[in-house]
């Protein structure tokens, strides 16, 4: 078995955690229109886990990873990095959306060397860094395009690549491939496992395919329906890098037989809370 469950919030694991997610919940608004987004979660990420994240559509997945963003502030409970609360957004935690962060009006080089520019870096050093990163994604020679003139899946490698060139600890990624074609996503994928086994990154990763966050994950959560909690969660060993057919393996198809098993029965509960409201 390829999956094995475990409990996050070990004592052990958060002694040990780069980030924890500590009691941590979310209400929207207040009244009769106040929306319980997330019940209490409790998450230890170590350093250089690769945590993926999956959960029906409005559990509260993007609410969660923008709390350790730092995006939004938690109702109860607090995230921590290195044991300090999140305050705010910051340089040790790079962010990728789903789509459309880039800024429109610079070149694929001067988006990447933003946030070096931002740091300090002088203009010779950020365009070096820039240039690292940018054939670090696969993208050599696309430097003074503009988003506009990339594909979908090239301007997610530079919106990748933007987030690592501020070297960041952390890695919120928020589906960053929902919106790519599946070749263009396992290549990406495979790209995102090299990136993190050469970095070392801690890396928190949602997701809407299940195949996707097996692949990619040290450790997998589920989550419930709304209001998000941990419904389970495993420790993940599959490696295309091992083996590029994993995925028709009989220990691969039980774990998302797993994963589908649990999802399934969020999915009916959220869909019964959407036709009851
Ligand atoms: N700023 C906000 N104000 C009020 N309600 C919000 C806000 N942000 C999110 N919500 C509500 O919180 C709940 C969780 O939203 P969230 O975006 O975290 O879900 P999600 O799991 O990321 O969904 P999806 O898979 O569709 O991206 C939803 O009911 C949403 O309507
Ligand atoms: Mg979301």
């Amino acid at each position: 078995m390829a999956i094995e469950p475990i409990s996050l919030d070990a004592a052990p694991r958060r002694a040990a955690a780069k980030v924890l997610i500590d009691g941590v919940s979310k209400r929207f608004g207040s009244g009769a229109d106040a929306v319980q987004a997330l019940k209490p979660i409790d998450i230890a990420v170590g350093a250089g886990e690769f945590l993926t994240i999956v959960g029906p559509s409005g559990c509260g997945k993007s609410t969660l990873l923008n709390i350790v963003a730092g995006f939004e502030t938690p109702t109860t409970g607090r995230a921590t990095l290195d044991g300090k609360t999140i305050a705010g957004p910051g340089h040790e935690r790079g962010v990728v959306f789903q789509q459309g962060a880039l800024f429109t009006w610079m070149s694929v080089q001067d988006n990447i060397a933003f946030g070096p520019r931002a740091l300090g870096k002088s203009v010779a050093e950020s365009r070096d860094i820039a240039e690292s990163y940018i054939e670090l994604v696969g993208l050599t020679g696309f430097g003074k395009r503009y988003p506009y003139e990339l594909s979908g899946g090239m301007q997610q490698r530079v919106g990748i690549a933007r987030a690592l060139a501020n070297e960041p600890e952390v890695l919120l990624m928020d589906e960053p491939f929902a919106a790519l074609d599946q070749q263009t996503r396992e290549l990406l994928q495979e790209e995102i496992r090299a990136i993190w086994r050469r970095t070392g990154k801690t890396i928190l990763w949602i997701t809407h395919s299940i195949e996707e966050a097996l692949f990619l994950a040290t450790h997998v959560v589920v989550m419930t329906a709304r209001p998000g909690r941990i419904k389970a969660a495993f420790t993940c060993g599959f490696s295309r890098e091992a083996d590029p057919l994993i995925a028709t393996t009989p220990e691969f198809a039980e774990a998302k037989r797993t994963i589908v098993g649990l999802l399934r029965q969020e999915s009916l509960e959220a869909q019964r809370q959407e036709t009851a409201a």
